[in-house]
């Protein structure tokens, strides 16, 4: 672990989950030291499943990180104070396709114990193993309204991952 956190179990987080990931956002961050992208997430959950503390993504498959979430089985969440949200306006509108947005940022890659890409300027770092995917089914939509946000038959893809190291801001 990289000095200037702490690890602490997800049951003892007091974060608001729903101003953390719909107003603050996340980064999701998927695949090796070697070879990473990291993308904002607006959407998504936490909770216990399977008698796991669990993350709950949604990834459109058009997105560079999706490619690199089924190729790698640990990923990271990340979340970060007010003054980087340049950087996640940036992370959720370029795709890393196109730029490397560890250099555009300026974030600091940092490797997790299970081998994850997070980074140094996060407050708080979940580093996650998938356990579970499926995507998102329209003959299951109940609301229609659903429908209005998949204009391009582009239903997300969940992923569930297992919580495995929960680091906080020391
Ligand atoms: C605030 C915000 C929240 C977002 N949430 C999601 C999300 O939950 N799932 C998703 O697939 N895309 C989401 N996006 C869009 C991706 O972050 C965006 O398309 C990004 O450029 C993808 O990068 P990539 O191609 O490098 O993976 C969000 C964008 C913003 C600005």
């Amino acid at each position: 672990m990289q000095s200037g956190f702490q690890a602490i179990e997800p049951q003892r987080l007091t974060a608001n989950v729903f101003k953390l990931i719909g107003e603050d956002w996340l980064l999701i961050t998927a695949g090796t030291p070697e070879e990473f992208n990291m993308m904002t997430a607006g959407w998504g959950g936490f909770g216990i499943l399977w008698g796991k503390p669990v993350c709950f993504c949604f990834i459109r498959p058009q997105r560079y990180t999706y490619g690199l979430m089924e190729k790698n089985s640990v990923f990271t969440l990340t979340a970060f104070a007010e003054k980087y949200r340049d950087i996640l306006n940036f992370c959720g509108t370029k795709s890393g396709r196109e730029v490397n947005k560890t250099a555009e940022t300026g974030l600091t890659p940092v490797t997790g114990k299970a081998g994850g890409v997070y980074f140094q300027e996060a407050d708080l770092v979940m580093e996650c193993r998938k356990i579970y995917y499926q995507d998102l089914e329209p003959g299951h939509f109940l609301d229609p309204s659903i429908h209005n946000s998949y204009g391009s038959n582009d239903h997300h893809r969940m992923y569930i991952g297992e919580i495995l190291n929960c680091l906080v801001k020391a």
